[in-house]
C-alpha cells in the first residue's frame, strides 16, 4: 500500500486547480442507467470512487467512453444485469446509488447490503422504506437487497425522511423520475450535489422542483433522454486547501471553485482568522492574518450548516490555534479517528461522546500515522505540512478515494511531499 512522506513547516504558494466533485459525479454517473441514450458527464475527477463506479456500470452492461481523462460518455441501452456484487459495493458504499436507477426503469434491482466503514454503520433503511413507499417490494436475501417493482414501474408518493439523508435523497430522485405520479420528498438534503443532480436529471427530461430545499417535488415521466453536464467543483477539496493555506501559513489562489457552496465553512474559518477573499464567482484568496488563529467551536450539520466533511481538516487546524475549542460531530458515530493520529503528532485533544475538545496552540512534531478513512487521511496531511519533520501516512488509499492528484497539487504549491509506491497500488498520480 502506497504512502506519504511529508517534510512539514513550509508556507504554501501558489494557484490551486479544484476537481470536479466526487459526491456529485457518483449520483450522476448512476442516472446515466435511467437512460438507453447517451449521457455525457464532464467534470469527473480523477479518483479511486470513481473508478469504482464505472466498472461497476460496465458490469451491469453500461458502454463507457472517456474521449478526455475527465468527460465520460455512457449509454445504459443494453444494461441486462441488475445486481451490484458484494466485491463491489464493499470497496464503495456509494454502489447503492444504481438501486433507484435499476428499479426505476427496469423494475428489479439487487445491490449487495453495504457493509459499515470506519466512520459509522451507514444504514440504508431509510432508502428502502422510502422505495416501499413507491410501490417497491424490498427483501433481504443473503446479503443482498432484493427491489422489485410489482407492476413494473414505481408510484410516486410523500416520502418524509426522518433523518437527513444525501444519498437516500438522490436514490429517491432518481427513482422517482420514472415513477408514475407525482413523488414529494420531505426533510430532503441540500447539499449543491443534491441540486446537481437535479439539473442533470432536468436536462434529460426529468421534472423535479425545490432541488436544495427541504421539500421537492418530483413529477414522473415515462422516459428520460440523453443530456450533457459539467459536474460542479469540489466543495470539500476547496475547504480543505484553504485550510492547507491557513495550517502552513501560506496564501493560496484557489481556482474553479465555488465559494457559494462553502458558505458555513468559510464563515467559520473567516471567523478563527483566516483571511478568505472571494475574488470572483469561482475563485478565492486564502492567506493567514497577522494575528494568531483564535480557537472556535463547530458542530456539524447537514446543508447549508458545517459539513461533517470538513470536521477532520478542521480539527487539524484547531491544534494551531490559541485557546480550546469544541468540535462536535452529529452526523456520524465514530468519526473521530484522525484525533488519536492527530494526538501521537503532539495535539491535545481529549474526546468525551460526540464532542473532541483541543486546546491550542501545541507545536506538531511528524510521525508515522496511519489513515483510517478519507477525511482523516487528508487531516493527516495537513498536519503533516505544519508539523516540523518527516510525518510517514501509510494506507493513502483512502486519500485517493477523494482527492485527485493530491500529491502532485500540493508540490505545485511548495510542498515537500512524496508518494512511496506500493507497486500494486492503484497509480493514482497520473
Ligand atoms: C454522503 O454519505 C456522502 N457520500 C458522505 O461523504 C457525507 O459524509 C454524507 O453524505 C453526509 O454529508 C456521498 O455522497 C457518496 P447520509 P451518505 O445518508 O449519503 C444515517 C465523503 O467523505 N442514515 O447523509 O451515506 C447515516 O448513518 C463521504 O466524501 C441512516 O440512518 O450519508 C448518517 O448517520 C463520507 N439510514 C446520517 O444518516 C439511512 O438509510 C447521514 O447519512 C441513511 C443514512
Amino acid at each position: 500500500m502506497d504512502k506519504f512522506l511529508i517534510r512539514g513547516g513550509r508556507p504554501l504558494s501558489g494557484t490551486v486547480k479544484i476537481s470536479g466533485a466526487k459526491n456529485s459525479a457518483l449520483p450522476c454517473l448512476a442516472a446515466t442507467l435511467l437512460t438507453p441514450e447517451t449521457v455525457t458527464l464532464r467534470n469527473i475527477p480523477y479518483v479511486k470512487d470513481l473508478i469504482t463506479q464505472r466498472r461497476l456500470l460496465e458490469d451491469l452492461g453500461a458502454t463507457v467512453l472517456t474521449p478526455e481523462l475527465r468527460t465520460h460518455v455512457v449509454n445504459a441501452k443494453n444494461v441486462d444485469t441488475f445486481e451490484a456484487p458484494y466485491e463491489l459495493v464493499r470497496t464503495m458504499r456509494a454502489s447503492v446509488l444504481a438501486l433507484g436507477p435499476l428499479l426505476a426503469r427496469f423494475g428489479k434491482a439487487k445491490v449487495s447490503l453495504p457493509g459499515g466503514c470506519a466512520i459509522g454503520t451507514r444504514p440504508i433503511d431509510l432508502h428502502l422504506r422510502a422505495f416501499e413507499a413507491l410501490g417497491a417490494n424490498v427483501s433481504l436475501e443473503s446479503g443482498d437487497v432484493v427491489a422489485t417493482a410489482p407492476k413494473g414501474r414505481l408510484v410516486g408518493a410523500e416520502i418524509a425522511f426522518e433523518k437527513v439523508t444525501v444519498t437516500g435523497t438522490e436514490n429517491v430522485m432518481m427513482a422517482a423520475s420514472l415513477a408514475e405520479g407525482t413523488t414529494v420528498i420531505r426533510n430532503a438534503a441540500r447539499e449543491p450535489e443534491i441540486e446537481d443532480l437535479a439539473d442533470l436529471l432536468n436536462k434529460m427530461g426529468a421534472k423535479i422542483s425545490g432541488a436544495g430545499s427541504e421539500t421537492m417535488t418530483i413529477e414522473g415521466v415515462e422516459a428520460l433522454s440523453g443530456a450533457e453536464h459539467d459536474i460542479i467543483a469540489d466543495r470539500i477539496e476547496t475547504g480543505t486547501f484553504i485550510v492547507a493555506a491557513a495550517i502552513t501559513g501560506g496564501e493560496l489562489e484557489i481556482v474553479d471553485c465555488r465559494p457559494d457552496h462553502l458558505t458555513a465553512v468559510i464563515a467559520k474559518l473567516r471567523e478563527v482568522g483566516v483571511i478568505i477573499e472571494e475574488t470572483s464567482p469561482t475563485s478565492l484568496h486564502v492567506q493567514l492574518g497577522l494575528a494568531p488563529l483564535v480557537a472556535r467551536d463547530v458542530t456539524t450539520e447537514p446543508h447549508p450548516d458545517f459539513p461533517t466533511d470538513m470536521q477532520a481538516q478542521y480539527m487539524a487546524l484547531m491544534t494551531q490555534a490559541e485557546g480550546v475549542s469544541h468540535v462536535t460531530e452529529t452526523i456520524f458515530e465514530n468519526r473521530f479517528m484522525h484525533a488519536s493520529e492527530l494526538v501521537r503528532m503532539g495535539a491535545d485533544i481529549h474526546i468525551t461522546g460526540n464532542t473532541a475538545t483541543v486546546r491550542g496552540k501545541t507545536k506538531l512534531n511528524g510521525a508515522p500515522v496511519i489513515a483510517s478513512d478519507l477525511r482523516a487521511s487528508a487531516s493527516l496531511v495537513l498536519a503533516g505540512l505544519c508539523a516540523e519533520g518527516e510525518t510517514l501516512i501509510q494506507r493513502v488509499y483512502h486519500i485517493d478515494r477523494g482527492y485527485e492528484t493530491i500529491v502532485r497539487k500540493l508540490r505545485s504549491v511548495g510542498a515537500d511531499i512524496e508518494r512511496i509506491k506500493d507497486e500494486q497500488a492503484f497509480n493514482a498520480d497520473v
